[in-house]
């Protein structure tokens, strides 16, 4: 499990840089004609770029030019959305807290960082001048790798970002010493005793459009310079820094959208096989489920509210909010909910269940017998507000500690407080976070990175119940040993309040 991953992250972070012609931004790629578009683009002077005056009939030509545009393509996936200029594949990483990262490249000359994609904390911050951080090697990252550290003096496209600015309001304004001076952050996470501090900063995040002719767009953006990383970030989570993707100003998202970069949405899809996409601007498709955005007023967060779940042929009622949480390993459920899914699971599992392990994070887990060659699951969906089927395509932790020897666990945890739909509820589907429409989308898709023909393993076509078929042995015991330990370094990365 743990080298197909690091594999492809070695290959991420060798493979070459799409080459960057002059980068011209072409009028077709922007959702939206806004003259906070025209205005940053002529400011930065781009090639090729042309931005008739409000109001002239060059105006409306274009404006009608762009309306036939959009439509002509409005059925098919939009072809103008964005990702990262290293590419639009995510990777889960087992060894690094099983949460999803991707290579982003910035400042000039550009750097690459590889972050964790959370949609539970709002800031991005990479490690930065740093005070205390992470250590840059590690047997954990993989052989050979060494993560850089930015600093804003060694970019010469980096700018200050003062009290004075508008964005410099997460943090606590009051240990800003004068407006004219750097703007301080402090983002504390769930996670035990886990925060990143220093300033804000703005520079360039490179994007590339993803249509037939791919370019690259450099986007200002404000981020956190990471001087003290603490608790989770100083071992394996994110150790090279974090891609928040919540709903406030400050999130990468907002900052896209409000510069009429991309449409305001995304979406991410993780495949069953650890591998995934990410793309700015995606508002997904007619046919995908969808459940509204439950925003509470004093913090916005993805939020969405279930009424109740099925698992096999149990239905269970429930009612209660859940956060849509990349940046959480597992998914957390409070009582009821959780204890009648679970028992309901457990009832319907042929296996044995195994006492509970105080090494293993799981309360229900159940031993394969070493002849079995494929596990029959219970289908799990959430009904969601609204009435759409959320499906749960991966329920199950399977550990395989030696030669044959395998057990699974529900992949659920009992939370006494928040429920968090977590990475592992949202494999195998594409999940489009609406921001304008304030709503949740999803829909069953294969984003792993190989053309299989069946979704990693797994068999969805059986009605009630899902299959996993057994991998191969693993060659080496002492390796799966070691990401079973691993494992155990559970990650909230929320930055709410449990
Ligand atoms: C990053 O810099 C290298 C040269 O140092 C260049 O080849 C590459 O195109 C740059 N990447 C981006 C995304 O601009
Ligand atoms: C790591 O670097 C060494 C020396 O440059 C090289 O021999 C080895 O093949 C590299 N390993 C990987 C996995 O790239
Ligand atoms: C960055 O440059 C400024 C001005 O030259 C200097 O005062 C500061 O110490 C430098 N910071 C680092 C981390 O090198
Ligand atoms: C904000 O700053 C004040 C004064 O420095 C301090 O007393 C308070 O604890 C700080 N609050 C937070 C949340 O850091
Ligand atoms: C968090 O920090 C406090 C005080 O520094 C310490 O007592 C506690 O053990 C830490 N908790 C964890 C889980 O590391
Ligand atoms: C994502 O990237 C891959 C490889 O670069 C590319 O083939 C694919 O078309 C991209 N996906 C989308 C939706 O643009
Ligand atoms: C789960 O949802 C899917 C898709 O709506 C449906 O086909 C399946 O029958 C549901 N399973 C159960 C057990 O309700
Ligand atoms: C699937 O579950 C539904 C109720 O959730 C039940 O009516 C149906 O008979 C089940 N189908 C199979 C094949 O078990
Ligand atoms: C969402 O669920 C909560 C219970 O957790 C409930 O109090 C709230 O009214 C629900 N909101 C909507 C809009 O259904
Ligand atoms: C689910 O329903 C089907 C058909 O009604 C039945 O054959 C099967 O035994 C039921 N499964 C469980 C676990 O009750
Ligand atoms: C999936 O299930 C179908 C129907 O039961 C079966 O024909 C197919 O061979 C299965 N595929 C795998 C990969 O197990
Ligand atoms: C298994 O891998 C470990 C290091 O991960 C190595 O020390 C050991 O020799 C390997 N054992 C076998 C049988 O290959």
């Amino acid at each position: 499990m743990a080298s197909p991953a690091l594999g492809l992250l070695l290959l991420l972070l060798a493979a070459a840089l799409i080459p960057a012609p002059a980068s011209a931004i072409g009028f077709q790629l922007h959702h939206r004609f806004s003259d906070r578009v025209r205005r940053w683009a002529e400011g930065r002077a781009v090639p090729g770029a042309w931005w008739p005056e409000k109001g002239t009939a060059e105006y409306y030509a274009a404006l009608a030019h762009h309306d036939r545009a959009l439509r002509g393509r409005a059925l098919a996936a939009a072809s103008s959305d964005l990702s990262f200029a290293d590419g639009n594949a995510t990777v889960r990483l087992s060894s690094l807290g099983f949460l999803h990262y991707a290579i982003v490249s910035l400042g000039t000359p550009n750097m690459t960082f590889l972050v964790a994609l959370d949609t539970g904390s709002d800031l991005f911050w990479v490690p930065c001048d740093c005070k205390q951080c992470a250590p840059t090697t590690s047997p954990d990252f993989g052989q050979n790798v060494s993560f850089n550290i930015y600093s804003p003096n060694a970019s010469s496209t980096s700018k200050k970002v003062l009290c004075s600015n508008g964005l410099c309001d997460l943090q606590n304004r009051t240990s800003c010493t004068a407006e004219a001076s750097n703007c301080p952050y402090v983002v504390q996470y769930v996670s035990a005793n886990t925060s990143s501090s220093g300033i804000l900063v703005e520079d360039i995040l490179y994007l590339m459009t993803e249509d037939a002719a791919p370019q690259i767009i450099k986007a200002p953006i404000v981020f956190g310079c990471g001087e003290i990383q603490t608790g989770s970030f100083l071992e394996r989570a994110a150790p090279n820094g974090l891609f928040g993707l919540g709903m406030e100003k400050i999130s990468v998202p907002s900052i896209l959208s409000s510069q009429g970069l991309a449409s305001n949405s995304f979406s991410m899809c993780f495949g069953d096989d650890g591998t995934g996409r990410i793309h700015f601007g995606d508002k997904g498709s007619l046919d995908q489920q969808e459940t509204p955005f439950v925003i509470d007023k004093s913090f916005a967060s993805y939020m969405i509210n279930i009424t109740g779940a099925t698992v096999g042929n149990d239905s269970i009622a429930a009612i209660l909010s859940a956060l849509v949480d990349s940046g959480t390993s597992f998914t957390y459920l409070a009582d009821p909910l959780y204890t009648k899914l679970t028992q309901s699971f457990k009832a319907q599992v042929q296996e044995q269940r195994l006492n509970p392990d105080p090494d293993v994070p799981f309360e229900f887990c159940f031993d394969v017998s070493p002849t079995q060659t494929t596990i029959s699951l219970p289908e799990i969906n959430l009904t969601t507000r609204g009435g759409s089927i959320f499906p749960v395509n991966d329920p199950i932790f399977l550990f395989s500690l030696q030669q044959n020897e395998y057990f699974y666990c529900l992949a659920i945890m009992k939370s006494n407080g928040l429920n968090i739909i977590g990475q592992n509820f949202m494999a195998g589907l594409r999940i489009v976070f609406d921001r304008e429409r304030l709503t949740l989308g999803w829909k069953n898709f294969d984003c792993s990175d190989t053309t299989k023909t069946t979704k990693g393993g797994m068999n969805s076509t059986r009605a009630n119940a899902t299959q996993v078929t057994m991998p191969k042995p693993p060659s080496n015991s002492s390796t799966q040993k070691k990401l079973t330990r691993s494992l155990f370094s559970l990650l909230l990365l929320s930055s709410t309040i449990l």
